[in-house]
């Protein structure tokens, strides 16, 4: 069986000064300690990118953005380019995140046209899906899912081809800062779905590889049980990844 190296990225989103940032980046940095197995990452927000990255420094960070435009430069006043977050020191960036899509309406069209942009460039795409509380309780939790993930990755679809380093994550909207966390079992039905979609859609060696995170209320109590599922194979967190005290916890979430 393909071993997945598990992923604990925090999505910092609108919060923290440069200040606050960077030492928390620091905090995270030497709180890895010996874990060699896990991979570490942060999305602080776009202004924040270049002090954290020299924060980052000799320890084992990987750098993603919240967001980007789809297009290189450009008349897009207010945007940011995938290529500019690459100058910044990114290797990642999350698409279609569901506060993009409910807040800023951010379509699955949309963000095909980011990950498009983003594989072109080589930034490795973190893409978000998830569901409603409305589409959860109407049943339509896996439809929801489907119709995401076919728009979202209509490109790769199309050449028949997603790129083993895609990562995908599962945030049920209804568990996402309310303190509602799926239980283990709700989410690794859907991360199951997910890599049965990606078998379906490509090749069952692509589905062995690409990781998929759950995101949703995780924190330092609830993380392993997550984590012991098959498919759940790292976590998207935001409130908990805001302190080194319960965002260190989650890297070393065997010992919880
Ligand atoms: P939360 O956010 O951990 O605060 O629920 C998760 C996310 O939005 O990625």
């Amino acid at each position: 069986m393909f071993e997945r190296t598990p992923m604990i990225a925090g999505n910092w989103k609108m919060n923290l000064s440069v200040e606050e940032a960077v030492a928390l980046t620091e905090a995270v940095g030497s709180g890895i300690g010996n874990v060699s197995d896990v991979e570490v990452l942060v999305a602080p927000p776009f202004t924040h990118l270049a002090a954290v990255k020299r924060a980052i420094d000799e320890s084992r960070i990987f750098l993603a953005a919240q967001n980007m435009h789809s297009e290189m430069s450009g008349a897009y006043t207010g945007e940011i380019s995938g290529r500019m977050l690459q100058q910044a020191g990114c290797t990642h960036v999350i698409l279609g995140h569901s506060e993009r899509r409910t807040l800023f309406g951010e379509t699955s069209e949309v963000v095909n046209l980011k990950v498009r942009a983003a594989s072109f460039l080589g930034l490795i795409p973190i893409i978000c899906v998830g569901e409603t509380l409305e589409e959860r309780e109407s049943d339509r939790t896996f439809e929801v899912i489907k119709e995401q993930l076919d728009v979202s990755m209509d490109n790769f679809r199309a050449d028949q081809m997603m790129p083993t380093t895609t990562i995908l994550a599962y945030e049920p909207v209804w568990a996402i800062g309310t303190g509602k966390t799926a239980t283990p079992e709700q989410a690794e039905e859907v991360h199951q779905f997910i890599r049965l979609w990606i078998e379906k859609t490509f090749t069952s060696g692509v589905a062995a590889q690409v990781r998929i995170l759950y995101g949703g209320s995780v924190k330092p109590e609830n993380v392993k049980a997550l984590m012991t599922e098959p498919d759940i194979d790292g976590a998207l967190v935001g409130g908990a990844s805001l302190k080194g005290d319960s965002f260190v916890p989650l890297i070393h979430y065997r010992e919880a």
